[in-house]
């Protein structure tokens, strides 16, 4: 944390700071030898100077910090007897130890180029990556409301056709008892392929949530979710409601029913609050569990084998400029927050 914050300081302040601490690390490398004596070999340390400064200072101060350096330990051969007797010796020391040094920035400067390009190259894809997810999600989402509104108008409608027909056929045919009996028959079954077509079309695209929102749609599901399963899910609100854009919206509900899922399938949650907070610099929507908890120290990514629930939604989340909390411990529960921020993805009503 702290190596953290020195590397962020030396990074984006002047470049004069890297050369004055560098500068004076060489100080303390030449002193510590001179007090050492020629005996012990200190030639590995000279570099540590010049490698920090051509780093955090950049290729000219490296070169600089390679003068002083070949300069210094020069003077500290001669203060500790160790140089040599004949002056072309002196020279060629120092000019094989400058030319080391000089050697050594210029690969260092290199290999700073190249981890840049890397690193630049890794963003950019990244960014390239995450337009493409949101894309996708767009894509689903239109498809889902496609098919849902085709489930409506195609099947549907002709299952409540059908449904009229088989009762008009009960009334005609009321001196029929065995054709009457596979009329009501028939109409049970009608009924219940009505309802899951219902079911089926709420899945794919709740149209309520064009019509009245977020909560009220997540309140919806919530009731139908406890009629289903016996986990009770409590959905409230808080502050000012606002106007979420529509693949927005969907997202926010699709992942709420994810976390929902995702506590009662691997948490075994019998109680689940939804909270959505409406709040001045954005949407936070928190989803708590009673349920048994999880490591979540576990890293989530899509091929960490870990599934992709909550990495999807980690990484769509990101991908609109918010961010995915995860606060969950063995046996106490679980709490998953989803915060989004308000500047290009909603506007106030
Ligand atoms: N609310 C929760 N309670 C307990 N464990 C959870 C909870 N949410 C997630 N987990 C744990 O985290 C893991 C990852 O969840 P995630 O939703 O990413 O994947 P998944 O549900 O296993 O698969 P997928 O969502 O792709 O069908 C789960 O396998 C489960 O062990
Ligand atoms: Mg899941």
């Amino acid at each position: 944390m702290i190596l953290r914050k020195c590397h962020q300081i030396l990074a984006s302040h002047s470049r004069l700071i890297p050369l004055t601490v560098g500068l004076a690390l060489l100080g303390v490398v030449g002193t510590i030898d001179w007090w050492t004596g020629p005996e012990l070999d200190f030639s590995l340390f000279y570099m540590i100077p010049v490698c920090f400064v051509t780093w955090y200072g950049g290729q000219r101060f490296g070169y600089l910090t390679s003068m002083v350096s070949a300069t210094v330990w020069l003077l500290v051969d001669r203060l500790t007897g160790a140089g040599a007797s004949s002056r072309l010796v002196v020279d060629w020391n120092f000019a094989t130890r400058l030319a080391f040094f000089a050697g050594s920035v210029l690969l260092l400067k290199g290999w700073k180029n190249v981890a840049r390009t890397l690193s630049n190259l890794v963003e950019q894809r990244t960014l390239e990556l995450r337009k493409l997810a949101a894309q996708l999600s767009a894509a689903e989402d239109a498809e889902r409301r496609k098919l849902a509104y085709e489930v409506h108008d195609a099947l549907s409608q002709s299952l409540s056709l059908i449904r009229m027909n088989l009762d008009a056929m009960q009334v005609e045919l009321a001196d029929n008892v065995q054709g009457v009996r596979r009329l009501v028959d028939s109409s049970v079954m009608v009924d219940e392929a009505i309802k899951q077509a219902k079911t089926l079309m709420f899945d794919l695209h709740p149209a309520m949530l064009d019509d009245l929102g977020l909560v009220p749609t997540l309140e919806w599901f919530s009731r139908d979710f406890a009629q289903r399963t016996g986990v009770e899910i409590v959905v409230s609100e808080y502050g000012k409601r606002l106007s979420v854009q529509t693949p927005v919206r969907n997202y926010l509900f699709r992942a709420a029913k994810e976390l929902v899922t995702n506590a009662v399938r691997h948490g075994h949650a019998k109680e689940i609050v939804i909270v959505t907070h409406w709040e001045a610099s954005g949407i936070r929507l928190v989803v708590d569990d009673d349920g048994s908890g999880f490591d979540n120290s576990v890293p989530r990514s899509p091929g960490a084998g870990t599934g992709l629930g909550l990495a999807g939604i980690d990484e769509r989340v990101q991908s609109m400029g918010g961010r995915l909390t995860v606060e969950s411990r063995a046996n106490q529960g679980s709490r998953v927050v989803i915060e989004l921020p308000i500047p290009s993805f909603v506007q106030e009503v």
